[in-house]
């Protein structure tokens, strides 16, 4: 036994956890005024659905996917990502049926065999809205607007969103042609994987990172010079509307992203302080995915971020996110039994209302007194051979240093004023220190 969580895998410790759980509430909140509504699908999946959805020519499917074969020799795999699982649920479920369009937004682990670095991971957590049943320009921009505003929404500043489009079946196969034929006079200049690429996808070469192919990918003929009037036209719309809405972008001829069902707009968002892995989020929109997985031909556009790299992210900008908060009420025990037993008992009956804690062991009230000041609990409840005898709890208000005896009746009461009902006066935003 290593002892150690396997490589490319983090484990997310008290203390780390609310900074997850602050930026996941937020992101939520985000996607449900949008109109989004959450989609969970397993975090496994038939091989298949991936090799059909995500592509063959694709890294992922090529070589990092987490594939194993079950008990029955089924072919399974831990899902690289979420596009192709939603669409295999929208077709299995024919959430089509129920009008259109269908908004969804889902959040949890992708699997990924990557070589790990800082802000790659071989697990790594999305959130993703996917868009389905509509062709519209429009919905391309809701999806951008979407991610911009959701990362924006989390705290981030310093975000560059790039935007290109891949065409479509019409105009697409010419300039692959033309691409592959370009790349075909400059085989030798091209890492491996750019020349199996060439026959399956040779847009990918436009992206690869391998020096010697980004040189040859720096004269490639554009794209952009490539678009019939259809693709032209949906690009023109979207990139309006996002002038309007002032969000700021640039149109990036060599940003072609690593999976095979986009058409037409594809876009990533950028954090400059990320380093090498700066895409904090990207999509784009895909008509024929859900044909492709078995289902009526619906239109769709989505979007996907790395939480980790929000969090990176974040941290790059000097954000303090909130922490755990502390609790409301710490019952401290006086003595031995029955004191411990009343106070195990009368701390079940205020986590009714309350976020309480109670000592376990024994030790001097003046220990567990400090020990509760430390954690900012607002108030103190003693319990006492004194206070069950009498029925009058002492209360400490840890502020002030005011102590007050309150008959039993009145403790919730009394404790309400003390420390609030709720967190409804805790710090809920991200603050920045500069
Ligand atoms: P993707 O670009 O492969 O797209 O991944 C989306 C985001 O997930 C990336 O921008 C990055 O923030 C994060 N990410 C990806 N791989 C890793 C990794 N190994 N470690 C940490 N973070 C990572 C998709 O997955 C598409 N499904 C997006 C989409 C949705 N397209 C249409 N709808």
């Amino acid at each position: 036994m290593s002892g150690k969580a396997p490589r490319g895998t983090q484990d997310i410790l008290p203390g780390a956890s609310a900074a997850w759980t602050w930026v996941e509430s937020r992101l939520r909140e985000g996607l449900l005024r949008y109109g989004y509504r959450e989609i969970r699908t397993p975090v496994f999946e038939h091989t298949d659905l991936f090799r059909r959805g995500v592509g063959e020519s694709t890294d992922i499917v090529q070589k990092e996917m987490y594939t194993f074969p079950d008990r029955k020799g089924r072919s399974l795999t831990l899902r690289p990502e979420g596009t192709a699982p939603v669409a295999r649920a929208f077709v299995e479920h024919k959430l089509y049926a129920g009008g259109r369009p269908v908004k969804l937004f889902y959040l949890g682990p992708m699997f990924r065999y990557e070589r790990p670095q800082a802000g790659r991971y071989r697990q790594h957590h999305q959130v993703g809205a996917e868009l389905l049943g509509t062709a519209a320009p429009t919905a391309d921009f809701e999806i951008i607007a979407l991610l911009v505003d959701l990362l924006s929404g989390a705290g981030l500043d310093g975000l560059a969103v790039q935007v290109n489009s891949v065409g479509d079946a019409r105009c697409r196969p010419a300039f692959s042609g033309e691409l592959r034929a370009y790349l075909l006079e400059r085989v030798d200049a091209l890492c491996p994987d750019c020349r199996r690429r060439l026959e399956l996808n040779p847009l990918r070469v436009l992206d690869c990172k391998v020096p010697g192919c980004r040189e040859v990918a720096r004269d490639i003929p554009s794209i952009q010079d490539h678009l019939c009037p259809d693709c032209r036209a949906h690009q023109e719309e979207v990139l309006g509307l996002l002038r309007d809405s002032g969000i700021a972008f640039r149109v990036d001829d060599r940003l072609v992203r690593g999976l095979d069902y986009y058409t037409r707009t594809v876009f990533e968002v950028q954090h400059g302080g990320l380093g090498a892995q700066n895409a904090v989020g990207g999509g784009g929109r895909y008509d024929r995915l859900i044909e492709d997985v078995g289902g009526p031909a619906t239109p769709g556009v989505g979007f996907s971020s790395g939480i980790e790299r929000i969090l990176l992210a974040l941290e790059t900008e000097g954000a303090v996110l909130p922490g755990d908060p502390p609790p409301q009420v710490a019952l401290v025990v006086a003595g031995e039994d029955p004191a411990r037993r009343a106070a195990h008992v009368l701390a079940r009956r205020l986590r009714r209302r309350f976020a309480a804690e109670v000592e376990f062991d024994p030790r001097s009230v003046g220990a567990q007194m400090r020990a509760a000041n430390r954690t900012g609990v607002p108030v103190v409840v003693v319990v006492g051979d004194e206070e069950i005898a009498s029925g009058k709890w002492t209360v400490k208000d840890m502020r002030t240093g005011h102590q007050s005896t309150v008959p039993d009746a009145e403790l919730e009461a009394h404790l309400a004023r003390l420390a609030g009902r709720g967190d409804a006066d805790a710090d809920t935003d991200a603050r920045k220190d500069r």
